[in-house]
């Protein structure tokens, strides 16, 4: 289902330095899967099938199947874990143009996002379009406190309140957060509405094998078993690290972080299908959120090719050499185009005339990694079998894996984001929220100076 292809990237690394990483990539293996590295709390979401019990997905297919009846639109209100992971399945699997499909064309409601930023025209537009529909809402939040989510909550649930009756409601409004603290679970309780439970033990970046991501997804009429079971196949293929088995796993893992050593300290991830656009926000918060600690870490950014080759193109091959690539390459594609003949051949194109557009994509990638090495660049790419819930839950389950490692092989705690929490700080203060008043002082005489 997946295959790592390195050869574009091994002539950046020598042999010596692998062999010198292999004993350090043991380490932080055996730290992984025993459970003893850094932030081992939250590794819940590593034994795939550990993470769902039987009974827990039965309740999230018919809830998600009551939503899917009941609703025209659905919305799904979380920030970054809390939401990435659905939005990214949905887009990677779904029809590229569902807001142009009735309901019955595409089996299943209109999935929506908000509560991912503060744009008050974003939710003000959203309130517009959702007045006529039949709507219903997940909000996903592990502390159940974070202000962009709190916010559109407390909008759209007013919002609700004044189209549903109190029964309706309850009907309507899914909760998915913790299981015994915070705010959202003192509401799911008090007004008896349907919840699900943040695993204590999974952050959020790493949750959308868990109820955070797999009730949206279902909602939007993905198979879920489907989903799971790709991540399952990733687990047990990427299970063992014996007799030093590199697998395509810590293969990954392994060479970015000797391209980093050489500076390469930006990674790219290239799409050639819009799809995955959302993909590759995922995969940037993955490693983001996860890596950028203690002054370290490998940049992650992302590219759509072949649109961005027209904007970042140059760069990448004639700017500062400091980013290597790691292209998605999907090995067919669900629909077929050809390049129809025309007689005057005008255009040119007649030499194309006949092959499938999903091949040209494909021609045009090899074009570009071959241009781009001989530009200094390093490239690494991922074929997948095709785009499916089963090839993205295996695609998720290869880069939580690979990233925790990296984490780890860079001697840091992957599971935490410390570093979030000082926009908080200074956006709390700056509102006046309670208890911030001596950060408030501090702050206003700052922008006075
Ligand atoms: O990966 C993470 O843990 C974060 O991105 C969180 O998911 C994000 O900050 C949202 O937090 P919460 O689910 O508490 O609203």
């Amino acid at each position: 289902m997946l295959s790592l292809k390195t050869q574009q990237a091994t002539p950046f690394i020598s042999e010596e330095e692998l062999q010198y990483l292999l004993p350090f990539m043991a380490t932080a293996h055996r730290q992984l899967e025993s459970g003893t590295g850094p932030g081992s709390d939250f590794t819940g979401w590593y034994h795939v099938p550990e993470i769902n019990t039987e009974n827990n997905l039965q309740r999230i297919e018919k809830v998600a199947a009551r939503l899917r009846e009941s609703s025209d639109i659905f919305l799904v209100l979380g920030i970054g874990g809390s939401y990435l992971g659905a939005r990214t399945v949905i887009e990677a699997c779904n029809h590229h143009f569902p807001n142009f499909l009735d309901k019955s064309q595409r089996g299943a409601p209109l999935v929506l996002f908000a509560g991912h930023q503060l744009s008050e025209d974003y939710l003000a537009e959203l309130c517009d379009i959702i007045e006529d529909y039949d709507v219903s809402l997940n909000v996903v939040s592990k502390s159940g406190t974070t202000t962009e989510t709190a916010i559109a909550f407390r909008i759209l649930r007013s919002f609700m309140e004044k189209k549903y009756s109190p029964e309706e409601l309850k009907q309507r409004i899914v909760v998915t957060t913790d299981a015994n603290k915070g705010a959202l679970r003192s509401y799911a309780d008090e007004a008896g509405v349907d919840s699900f439970v943040v695993p204590d033990d999974i952050g959020g970046r790493y949750s959308v094998l868990s109820a955070v991501g797999l009730l949206p997804i279902a909602v939007a009429g993905i198979n879920i078993r489907d989903l799971l079971d790709g991540g399952t196949w990733a687990y047990e293929k990427y299970l063992k690290y014996e007799d030093g088995n590199i697998n395509d796993c810590i293969n990954y893992a392994l060479m970015r972080h000797l391209l980093a050593q050489r500076g390469y300290w930006l990674e790219m991830m290239v799409n050639y299908e819009p799809s995955m656009t959302m993909f590759t926000e995922w995969w940037k918060q993955l490693f983001g959120e996860s890596e950028g600690k203690n002054g370290r870490g490998i940049f992650p950014a992302g590219a759509n090719f072949t649109t961005d080759l027209h904007s970042l193109g140059q760069y990448i091959q004639e700017g500062r050499r400091i980013l290597f690539e790691t292209s998605i390459l999907f090995k067919s594609s669900q629909r077929e185009i050809k390049v129809p003949r025309q007689d005057d051949n005008s255009d040119q194109l007649n030499y194309l005339a006949g092959r499938r557009l999903h091949e040209i994509n494909q021609t045009a990638a090899l074009a570009t990694s071959m241009a781009h090495v001989r530009g200094g660049v390093p490239n690494m790419s991922l074929e997948v079998s095709e785009r499916s819930p089963r090839s993205l839950g295996a695609l998720i389950y290869f880069f939580e894996k690979a990233c925790a490692l990296s984490g780890y092989l860079d001697a840091i705690n992957p599971f935490d984001q410390p570093g979030v929490e000082a926009y908080k700080k200074n956006m709390f203060a700056l509102l006046g929220k309670p208890s911030y008043e001596d950060l408030r002082a501090k702050l206003m005489e700052e922008i006075n100076n």
